[in-house]
């Protein structure tokens, strides 16, 4: 299948002008007095899919298409040439890592990284929908970034990420924010370079969202960030449809790498001397489910654990795929670190299920009781969202106690907020906003006291601590991570960067923990 022909199977919407942008402020005040309509019908033609519930629900398995074969064209290789590029991230480790992926596409156009606003000849918003404070803070941005395309008019400002998936905010931006360039999805991005040149030379806006999931597309360029610590995707989407959450809209249905290719890119990171890689997921557990072998999340980590690098972390876990095998094989240890994030967003069993998740709080509980009888010394942190719709006073409780039966070292506390297109936004919400923040408040107070107290017990045991670089606070402290991703600040010679060292610990802060070097000597493990 050619170019051309794939682009019309997938249900491209690309707007585009041949001509050589100019004259910006007219084109803005054109676009301000059109409506939203007339914008709708003319940047989405009748191809752009709205993220649809029910067609997502319907998703059959179907074969993915893996690409080995990505590059840039001669013709965009020397676009960037003596500009710069500047990517602001918002959200989780999955745009983070994304980000590294433009990066590296831009890199190899020419473009060469900058931090100063001011100095970028174009600017990615790498966007987060998860909740509406994330996608806040993008408006804010976006906003913020105006006078600069006004006194610049050849900077490229484009949006990309989980929020160009979305229709609402599609429109928002055609409408309101004319002076975006370039709005782009999720399974768009192995096209930034023809979308970069196009909104190079087009007048209009370049908008392009496909709301069919995309391939695999293997050999993307990665500019990564550091060379101590690495993301590594497993899995891209999501098929769970919890009744809250926008990920399965803007992130599509769940599709495997392959192992050998998974595994080929640790062991080259590990000779390239990285220590440690996070595999990445939305739903980790779910990993292998849509391949025709039978391969699951415990096997790969299974090979995996034999590559010789220090530490191997995965995130996110869903406790309903969380099987038997995997436990078995994370119990085995080695460079398999003994810290699960295991979101439980609930402790009642009526709200898990309103929520779909799929599992009761016994479920969660003997799941909690397996992972320790296993791995006895196991860390646990979660993923809680509290004023749920209609979420009673005694079943808010039903959270405390959980997270006190389960003994949480940390958890990220969230405020339900409605995300539209999902579910749960459609329900009427007897708990007011004031009552949300109180019951947040009384949860993240008893998250710090056990955060506080799993601190204490390590005041006079040593650890071992990857160095990351110097404190944020204090250039002259060397800060890091345990195994249990416990951070540590101490003080030492910034050639222990990048090494694992024993760090005796003497005082113990709340989400903090204060050391001693106890020997430069580097530990491999
Ligand atoms: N409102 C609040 N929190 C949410 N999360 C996902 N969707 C929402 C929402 N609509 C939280 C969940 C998830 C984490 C990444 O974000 O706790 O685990
Ligand atoms: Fe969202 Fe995670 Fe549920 Fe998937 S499993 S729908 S990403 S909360």
């Amino acid at each position: 299948m050619n170019e051309k022909q794939r682009l019309e199977s997938e249900q491209i919407t690309t707007t585009h002008s041949s001509d050589v942008k100019s004259e910006v402020d007219e084109n803005l005040d054109r676009l301000k007095n059109m409506s939203s309509d007339e914008l709708i019908s003319k940047y989405f033609q009748t191809t752009y899919e709205v993220p649809d519930l029910k067609k997502a629900r319907s998703r059959r398995k179907k074969d993915v298409d893996i690409h080995y074969d990505f590059d840039i064209a001669e013709e965009f290789r020397g676009l960037g040439q003596g500009k710069k590029f500047l990517i602001r991230t918002y959200g989780c480790q999955m745009n983070a890592h994304d980000t590294e992926v433009m990066a590296g596409i831009l890199m190899q156009m020419g473009y060469a990284p900058t931090e100063v606003t001011e100095e970028a000849d174009i600017i990615l918003l790498n966007t987060c929908a998860i909740r509406e404070n994330a996608e806040n803070k993008v408006f804010g941005e976006i906003g913020h970034l105006k006078p600069l395309k006004l006194e610049k008019p050849d900077l490229i400002l484009g949006v990309c990420g989980c929020m160009s998936q979305e229709e609402s905010v599609v429109n928002r931006i055609l409408k309101k924010h004319p002076h975006i360039d370039l709005i782009f999805g999720t399974h768009n991005i192995h096209r930034l370079p023809n979308l970069v040149s196009e909104a190079q030379f087009s007048k209009e806006m370049v908008v392009e969202v496909w709301s069919k999931e995309g391939d695999i597309i293997e050999n993307l360029p990665k500019a990564r960030k550091g060379k101590i610590k690495a993301w590594v995707n497993i899995m891209y989407g999501c098929d769970k449809f919890c009744t809250y959450c926008i990920v399965p809209y803007t992130r599509g249905k769940e599709r495997s790498r392959l192992p050998e290719d998974i595994i080929q890119e640790v062991r080259h990171l590990a000779a390239q001397g990285y220590k440690e890689i996070t595999l990445l997921g939305q739903n980790v557990n779910a990993y292998g489910k849509d391949l025709d072998i039978d391969y699951r999340l415990g096997d790969l980590m299974d090979e995996l654990r034999k590559i010789d690098i220090p530490r191997i972390r995965f995130t996110t876990s869903h406790p309903r795929d969380f099987d038997d095998h995997l436990i078995e094989v994370l119990a085995k240890g080695g460079n398999l670190v003994d810290h699960i994030h295991l979101p439980v967003q609930s402790g009642s069993s009526d709200i898990l299920r309103v929520m779909a998740r799929r599992y009761t709080r016994e479920d969660y509980l003997e799941l909690v009781r397996k992972i320790r009888a296993a791995i006895p010394n196991v860390t646990l942190t979660t993923d809680i969202i509290v004023g749920f719709p209609n979420e009673t006073e005694e079943q808010f409780q039903e959270t405390l106690s959980l997270v006190e039966e389960v003994g949480f070292e940390a958890a990220y506390t969230y405020i339900y907020s409605p995300r539209e297109g999902t579910p749960s936004a459609r329900w009427e919400d007897n708990v007011s906003m004031e009552e949300k923040k109180e019951r947040l408040q009384r949860l993240n107070k008893l998250v710090n006291e056990k955060s506080a107290e799993s601190m204490k017990n390590y005041v006079g045991k040593t650890v071992k601590v990857l160095v990351e670089g110097e404190s944020k606070k204090d250039p002259d402290v060397l800060s890091g991570y345990t195994e249990k991703s416990k951070l540590v600040n101490f003080r030492a010679p910034k050639s222990v960067i990048g090494q694992i060292v024993e760090v005796k610990i003497v005082n113990a802060k709340t989400w903090t923990l204060d050391g001693e070097l106890v020997e430069a000597a580097v530990e491999v493990n």
